[in-house]
């Protein structure tokens, strides 16, 4: 087991690089199950999430070749069409190989994911989804069996906007007969980049990054070559890094147009954020100001990046108002946060953080990607040693956290635990 441990009180100065988004690799990996032949993707970030896709791609018979940040997948000669329980539970994002595996083998069997430590989380849309599109869909031991002796083209409404719902039709749209409309579909950067890299393979997908999405069906996709995005949340993440710290930053590789909501609400607070060439500037002060944020589908204010807000909201001076819409338990990180003296207090979707008192190091257990990265940045502004455990959820979505924060001058470091 691994631990991180923090010194708080250090000002990060420095420039940092972000990575490739997780949220956009998962599906443009699962994307090379529509084709043959072998797909390059670049500035795919080093996490486990990433290992546990490439691990079902393996599993369903398709080739995967890692190097550093280059993933090649060929799926030409596909063998099973099953996500096994053991895979989904650990990453619910493996849902995603459902639509393409009914586009192109007319089957899929996929365990279905329970709730997860940030809520329910169903996939009632996706499954809707299917159906509209001619797929017999059963429940039988705990899997989702689809079939479908072929896909036709129709018109989809979500009554939720969803992004891996929108993103998983989409897949099974491409290879269907006739054109789909996907009403109220996910804006997501991640979403608008999946439909670049299906484009670049052939499909005729227009509307991406706009409520409704049109897909006309093709016969067959091409292998395509693609560069993952920046990964916003991380970004996001080392905005507050800074600001939390008083620190003066540079954040390159990446694309400051995704976070707009993140640095509207993060300049409200008092934070200088200036983009320069090649990236954006964060430099923090005192004081901190409070300011209220509601998490929203894209463009709106992410709910990844509640948790990270939180902790900056922390040290504001005031009363901050948090509503999370997106998830209904994605409040795990108050209870930890409580016990590094952050003073808040939960009612319903909301929470209402009293600024203005100082953190304090303590020991604290991670249980969600986010909630985690949270962790680490109140760690960076306490007095005194956070030991941050269970990080294997930081590994899950952030590629060398602790590397990128030391090398901004954080006193930071992983420590093996017997
Ligand atoms: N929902 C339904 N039915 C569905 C699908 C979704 O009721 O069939 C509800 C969910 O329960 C939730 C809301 O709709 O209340 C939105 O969920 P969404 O489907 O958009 O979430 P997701 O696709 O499962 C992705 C990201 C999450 C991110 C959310 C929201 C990936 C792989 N995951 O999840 O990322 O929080 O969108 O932006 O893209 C993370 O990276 O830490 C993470 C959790």
């Amino acid at each position: 087991m691994e631990k991180i441990l923090i010194e708080g009180g250090r000002r990060l100065e420095g420039t940092v690089a972000i990575s490739g988004a997780k949220n956009a690799a998962l599906p443009i990996l699962v994307s090379a199950l529509l084709t043959d032949g072998w797909n390059t993707y670049q500035n795919v970030p080093e996490l486990r999430d990433v290992m546990t896709i490439n691990k079902l791609l393996t599993e369903l018979g398709a080739r995967v070749e890692t190097e550093k940040n280059t993933v090649r997948v060929n799926a030409g000669a596909l063998s099973r069409y099953e996500a096994p329980y053991e895979l989904v539970r650990t990453m619910r994002a493996s849902v995603l190989v459902l639509g393409p595996l009914l586009a192109r083998l007319g089957r899929a069997r996929v365990s279905l994911p329970g709730g997860c430590a940030i809520g329910a989380r169903p996939i009632n849309l996706h499954l809707r989804g299917l159906e509209l599109l001619g797929a017999e869909i059963s429940l039988s031991h705990g899997y989702i069996e689809a079939k479908a002796k072929s896909l036709k083209g129709t018109d989809i409404y979500f009554d939720i906007v969803t992004v891996t719902g929108t993103e998983n039709l989409m897949m099974a749209a491409v290879l269907a007969e006739g054109t789909t409309t996907l009403r109220n579909a996910a804006r997501e950067p991640e979403v608008c980049a999946l439909a670049e890299a299906l484009n670049q393979m052939g499909a005729q997908i227009s509307g991406a990054g706009t409520p409704m999405i049109t897909i006309r069906g093709v016969d067959t996709l091409r292998p395509a070559s693609v560069t993952i995005i920046p990964d916003r949340i991380e970004t996001g993440t080392f905005i507050i890094a800074s600001a939390l710290t008083q620190g003066n930053i540079k954040i390159v590789s990446c694309e400051p147009s995704h976070l707009t909501a993140v640095i509207h609400k993060v300049r409200e607070a008092g934070v200088t954020i200036e983009e320069e060439p090649g990236g954006l500037r964060v430099i923090g002060g005192e004081p901190i100001c409070s300011v209220d944020v509601k998490t929203l589908p894209y463009p709106g204010f992410p709910t990844d990046m509640q948790a990270q807000f939180m902790v900056l909201m922390c040290l504001a001076s005031g009363l901050s108002v948090i509503s999370e819409t997106i998830f209904e338990n994605r409040f795990i990180h108050v209870c930890e946060l409580q016990r590094m003296g952050a003073n808040i207090k939960v009612s319903g979707n909301t929470a209402i953080v009293s600024g203005g008192k100082s953190l304090t190091g303590a020991p604290v257990m991670a249980t969600d990607l986010r909630a985690s990265a949270s962790l680490i940045l109140a760690g960076l502004a306490a007095k005194g040693t956070t030991e941050v455990s269970r990080v294997y959820h930081i590994d899950r979505g952030y590629e060398a956290i602790e590397k990128k924060l030391a090398q901004l001058g954080a006193n930071i470091r992983r420590v093996q635990i017997t």
